[in-house]
């Protein structure tokens, strides 16, 4: 059976102050009103129902989870006691599925990302799911569009490892996680890399025998974990063992190491809403360029992006290419060439607490 696994662990410092650790990214909205994770539920429910879905999100965003997303059963969410990474989140779902289904095969997903064409991606899923059977770790490849140093990169072989629902897959032959610049350039012109997107399909037989390789300490205590009996037992070797966990992503832990790398690259409108501009970019603008979500008004200005959480009225004048975020508590005032140090000031901000 196919299983979906939504991973929903972030901590939201690039779109600050709107997304912060108590309320992170996947749970911003969108101009249609749902939040991310919402619509990361949504573009699968076709393929996969919500008692086949599971998320792994930390303790404390656990309730809010389940607010957003009421058809997934609560035992499907799996609340971790602290972030340790994406490689303990996929173990701990890969080995829960494991338990009720030894042949499942899971579709690992993030909750912060933006599909604009949900039925290629749906598609490109099916025959994931066929080369899964297979016992291939599949990626969905994203055609890069510049050097960005925060993503996972695929190098493709010539070999194709077959085709299906209208996509071609190939065999993978390297995986380098978040390259520098430098490298990132080189790949970029050596033509045959693509960004890994973070989303994967496997048999839960197949990961779980990966992580038993390559990470075999956090195999044993996630073994550990899943096979403890009654709730109290459960949650103190869950409480004793997580934080013992090596924190590390499933990209340095096992794609990087693995020989057994598919890649299907996919056309999907693929968006990590990685920063303001881009969080921005889902509004629609008007013939200056201006997005605005709640009251603005500019004269002369182009180009921005005003997100006004409050009754406050904002004008500009003669502004271009800034960002304007406006809270309850804080106002940011961004330069869109350096929308990326919105992390910084998050960071520096939330020492102070
Ligand atoms: N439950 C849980 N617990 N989820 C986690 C944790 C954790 O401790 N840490 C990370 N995640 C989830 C995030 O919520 C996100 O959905 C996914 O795992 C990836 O984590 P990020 O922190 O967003 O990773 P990244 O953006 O640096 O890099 C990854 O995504 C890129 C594409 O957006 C890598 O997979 C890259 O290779 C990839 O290109
Ligand atoms: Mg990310």
């Amino acid at each position: 059976h196919f299983n979906a696994v939504i991973l929903a662990g972030g901590n939201g410092t690039r779109l600050w102050p709107l997304s912060t650790p108590v309320f992170p990214k996947q749970f911003l909205p969108l101009p249609n009103g749902n939040s991310l994770i919402q619509e990361s539920l949504a573009r699968i429910t076709s393929l996969i129902p919500s008692e086949r879905t599971w998320v792994v999100t930390g303790r404390s965003m656990a309730p809010l989870v389940h607010e957003h997303l009421p058809s997934i059963p609560a035992e499907h969410i799996l609340a971790e006691p602290m972030g340790r990474n994406s490689a303990p989140a996929i173990a701990w779902a890969a080995a829960t599925i494991a338990r009720q289904d030894p042949d499942a095969i899971m579709v690992t997903l993030t909750a912060d990302h933006v599909i604009r064409d949900v039925e290629t991606f749906n598609k490109a899923l099916h025959h994931a799911y066929a080369l899964a059977e297979e016992g291939h770790i599949v990626t969905l490849g994203i055609k890069p569009t510049g050097p960005e140093t925060g993503f996972g990169y695929i190098r493709f072989s010539k070999n194709t490892a077959g085709e299906g629902h209208g996509h071609q897959a190939f065999y993978g032959e390297r995986f380098v996680e978040k390259p520098d610049l430098e490298t990132a350039q080189s790949y970029l012109s050596d033509g045959h890399y693509v960004w890994n997107s973070g989303m994967f399909i496997w048999k839960v037989a197949t990961i779980l025998a990966e992580i038993r390789e390559h990470l075999p300490e956090m195999a044993e205590k996630i073994e550990q974990i899943v096979s403890a009996t009654g709730t109290e037992q459960k949650r103190a070797i869950l409480d004793e063992t997580w934080p013992t966990l090596q924190n590390i992503s499933i990209d340095y832990g096992v794609l990087e190491k693995t020989k057994n790398l598919v890649v299907i690259p996919v056309e999907i409108g693929w968006n990590d809403v990685g920063n303001w501009e881009q969080y921005g970019a889902l509004f629609p603008a008007d013939e200056q360029g201006l997005r605005v979500v709640g009251t603005h008004s500019g004269l002369g200005s182009q180009n921005l992006v005003v997100y006004n959480n409050t009754e406050r009225q904002i004008f500009t004048i003669g502004l271009e290419d800034v960002i304007v975020i406006e809270m309850a508590d804080k106002t940011v005032i961004c330069h869109k060439a350096h929308v990326q140090r919105v992390k910084e000031l998050a960071e520096q901000q939330q020492k102070k607490y």
